[in-house]
């Protein structure tokens, strides 16, 4: 496996003269794998390749304000959701720190930085890929309104993945609207592990596919997804697992390209399975899945079998129920969620998300 190559070293990115002030903003998305990223080596470099959904709705809108440094130390100030947050801010200065090689102009400005999601702050849907990508995204925007480097979109974008997948690994994929894909892999050209790339050839179908986030529980989980990799590094089925992957993006991404929703709903679930079901085996074993994300699973196969409406469930590390559905099928599954998963789920527990375009710039 390639070691990290890290190419975007770079020291000439620093002020000579004055410091500029200004702000920048940035909204991004969260993205929900397909073929899930679980397990890692060195510094956020995925055991194996991963394919995501980019979201719509729910994302993180950053601004990121600048001026020179008052002082030697650079400083900054992070507020989510109007309020000064020293957890985000303790981990956004540890991010900052650990960049000032491919960004050296970090240390010459204090920042003042503010972030808040689009969906609900209780719903337990995990930000860090929207708010990573988002400040990736304003990280870049500052070198090329700065440097005139990251000209074209596809640098701008690459960079903006690299830096993003340094501060929470599956971030690296919201970089790209629609359909993105990160890991080394022979089935897509200029793959890498260090970035995420677009997946070009998808059908119409997917593009416009529908994401109903079930909010099953709302809390904090108990393992978080750190730990939940580590423990892959002693999982005694990982081997299995990482060459499973590498068999069901090959055929996911055949699926991807012809709109075969019977293919993708075998594999999506499989996947979302095979993700818990490592989570279930690792030592210390854990389970994440709620009573009512099984019983949910259950209803959704049910109905699936029932009516021929091809809708596939799939799941984050968490209890939380994706429910992924061609658009045309949307009153239907509304009807669905109304009549038959009441007991799990209010109407305040639903996020009617969508495929999506990726980042956009707010300021
Ligand atoms: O990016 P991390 O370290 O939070 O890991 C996320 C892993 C999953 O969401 C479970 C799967 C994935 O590929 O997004």
């Amino acid at each position: 496996m390639s070691s990290e190559k890290n190419n975007y070293i770079n020291p000439h990115l620093r002020f000579k003269d004055q410091v500029p002030e200004g702000t920048t903003g940035w909204q991004s998305p969260s993205n929900i794998a397909l073929i899930k990223y679980w397990g890692k080596r060195a510094v956020q470099l995925p055991m194996n390749p991963s394919v995501s959904f980019t979201l719509s709705k729910s994302a993180t809108r950053t601004t990121v304000h600048y001026k020179p440094a008052a002082k030697k130390e650079s400083t900054i100030a992070f507020y989510f959701e109007g309020e000064r947050n020293l957890t985000f801010e303790q981990k956004t200065i540890a991010f900052f720190k650990n960049l000032h090689s491919v960004f050296p102009f970090l240390s010459q400005m204090d920042f003042e930085i503010r972030s808040e999601n689009s969906f609900p702050h209780s719903a337990g849907i995990a930000s860090s890929a929207s708010g990573m990508s988002a400040l990736a995204m304003a990280l870049c925007d500052l070198e090329r309104t700065f440097f005139g480097t990251l000209d074209t979109d596809e640098a701008f974008l690459q960079k903006a993945s690299y830096i993003a997948r340094l501060g929470s690994g599956s971030a690296c994929r919201s970089v790209y609207g629609g359909v993105a894909l990160w890991g080394k892999t022979d089935r897509l050209q200029d793959s890498s592990d260090e970035f995420a790339v677009p997946v070009p050839k998808i059908h119409p179908l997917f593009r416009h596919y529908r994401d109903y986030i079930l909010i099953v529980d709302p809390h904090k989980k108990k393992v978080s997804s750190r730990a939940g990799h580590e423990l892959m590094k002693t999982n005694p089925f990982a081997p299995a697992r990482f060459k499973q992957a590498n068999q069901n993006l090959a055929i996911l991404l055949k699926a991807l390209e012809t709109g075969d929703t019977d293919t993708f709903t075998d594999i999506t679930e499989l996947e979302a399975l095979t993700l818990h079901a490592m989570m279930m085996t690792s030592q210390p074993s854990y389970m994440l899945m709620k009573p009512a994300t099984v019983s949910i699973i259950e209803k959704i196969r049910d109905f699936r079998n029932r009516t021929g409406i091809p809708v596939a469930f799939t799941l984050d590390a968490g209890p939380n129920i994706h429910m992924l559905f061609p658009e045309e099928n949307e009153e239907s599954i509304k009807e669905f969620i109304r009549t038959e998963l009441s007991a799990y789920v209010t109407p305040d527990s639903v996020i009617a998300d969508r495929v999506g375009n990726g980042p956009q710039k707010t300021e």
